[in-house]
């Protein structure tokens, strides 16, 4: 599909995103926008500022408040879902929003259940109370972290799950109830069923940012080491925009579908921080093993370290997911290489870094 057809076709529809201040929701609407769509996002009470990913949008007065609206509301919460979807009638809804963090969710697994689970639930239902099943697309946010101790490599849409957090047994039962709505009312729901994806928005309790800042503040002198956790676990970590704009394309097909989007690339930890440090002019040679391993720099200080406590009571060692289905069906192929990667979100935060020095 060629930009200007699809920028076309979508004039004037209308999306309603849950997640809409995380690093996708980000991303997504700012293609959304482009497309000609209105964008509707829900946004949770804070007692601090929590839109800088959106900000810009929101701030621009062609945008904000004209092809751009902001509601309170919560996927826990559900009269909130039903009087959003009377008041917005949405063509297209992206379930984003989650308690995204796979170890918090082993400190908070109830509630990470009613938001990631539940919150699936209750929206679906909501469409289908408020009379919007034959009219509305929706998107869910599966996950990897389904697949848990894999069953397969690669990872396909037909690998059995087998998740190892409550953050994934919560994405299960929002991947099954997406299956069940659909298969029982009609309703138009798909799964995108993402790897990793990352880029300088990703926030900064997951591994790739937590590096890369690191080694941004690392480099300017204001940190000696970063404390990691399991560094040979493997991910397939891809670029979040050519991600998002890959959930558009799983809600432009006739027929309603679940889709792996992945690079069927896989790296470990210890990888990612070498390429960072690398890229930073910091090289680093590896010693020791388990808990005392350490990264040193060429003058011999240590650069990572490992703290226990960001193990996980079970982990997920390996992912890698073959997107052939999304290649074939959806014209839909990553672009961004790993050390491509690597090297956006470590320049990224090298400059805000600089930026921000006195
Ligand atoms: P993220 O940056 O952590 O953003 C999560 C979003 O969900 C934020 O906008 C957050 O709002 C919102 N949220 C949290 N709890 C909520 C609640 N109770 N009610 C309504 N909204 C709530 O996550 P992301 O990386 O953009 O990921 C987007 C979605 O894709 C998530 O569902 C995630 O689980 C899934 N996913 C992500 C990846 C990945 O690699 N990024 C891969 C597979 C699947 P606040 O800003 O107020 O916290
Ligand atoms: N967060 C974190 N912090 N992870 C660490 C650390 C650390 O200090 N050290 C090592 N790791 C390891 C984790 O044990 C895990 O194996 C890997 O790095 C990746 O961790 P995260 O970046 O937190 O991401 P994730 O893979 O657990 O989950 C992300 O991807 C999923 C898709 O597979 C999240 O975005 C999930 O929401 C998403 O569903």
């Amino acid at each position: 599909m060629t930009k200007q057809a699809s920028q076309q076709s979508c004039e004037g529809r209308v999306a309603l995103l849950t997640g809409i201040t995380g690093q996708d929701g980000s991303y997504l609407t700012e293609q959304l926008l482009e497309k000609g769509y209105i964008v509707h996002g829900m946004v949770r009470r804070s007692s601090s500022f929590n839109r800088a990913r959106i900000e810009h949008l929101y701030l621009d007065p062609a945008i904000g408040g004209e092809r751009l609206f902001l509601h309170y509301g919560d996927l826990t919460d559900s009269s909130n879902l039903n009087r959003l979807l009377e008041k917005v009638g949405p063509d297209e809804i992206y379930n984003l929003g989650a308690q995204s963090h796979v170890k918090v969710s082993f400190e908070v697994p109830e509630y990470t259940a009613e938001v990631d689970g539940i919150g699936t639930l209750r929206f679906l239902d909501a469409i289908k109370e408020v009379g919007l099943k034959e009219k509305v697309r929706f998107y869910q946010a599966s996950t990897s972290e389904l697949y848990g101790k894999v069953q397969d490599v690669p990872q396909t849409e037909a690998t059995p799950f087998y998740p190892r957090s409550p953050y994934g047994v919560a994405k299960l039962y929002g991947f099954w109830i997406i299956v069940n709505y659909r298969e029982a009312y009609g309703i138009h729901a798909c799964n995108g069923i993402l790897f990793n994806h990352e880029s300088p928005r990703r926030g900064e309790a997951f591994v790739t940012r937590k590096i890369t800042q690191m080694v941004a503040r690392i480099r300017y002198g204001l940190a000696e080491t970063v404390q990691l956790g399991n560094l040979d676990a493997k991910r397939d970590w891809g670029y979040a925009p050519e991600f998002t704009e890959g959930m558009w394309r799983i809600l432009q097909q006739d027929q309603p579908d679940d889709y792996v989007l992945a690079t069927n690339e896989t790296h470990t930890v210890r990888e990612f921080a070498e390429e960072a440090f690398r890229h930073a002019g910091l090289p680093l040679h590896w010693e020791g093993k388990g808990a005392d391993e350490v990264g040193r720099d060429a003058e011999g200080k240590v650069r990572v370290a490992i703290d226990p406590a960001y193990y996980r009571p079970s982990e997920v060692d390996l992912l890698i997911g073959d997107y052939g289905k999304a290649r074939k069906e959806l014209g839909w192929e990553p672009q961004t290489t790993f050390a491509e990667l690597v090297r956006i979100m470590t320049e990224a935060d090298l400059e805000q870094v600089r930026n921000s020095l006195p």
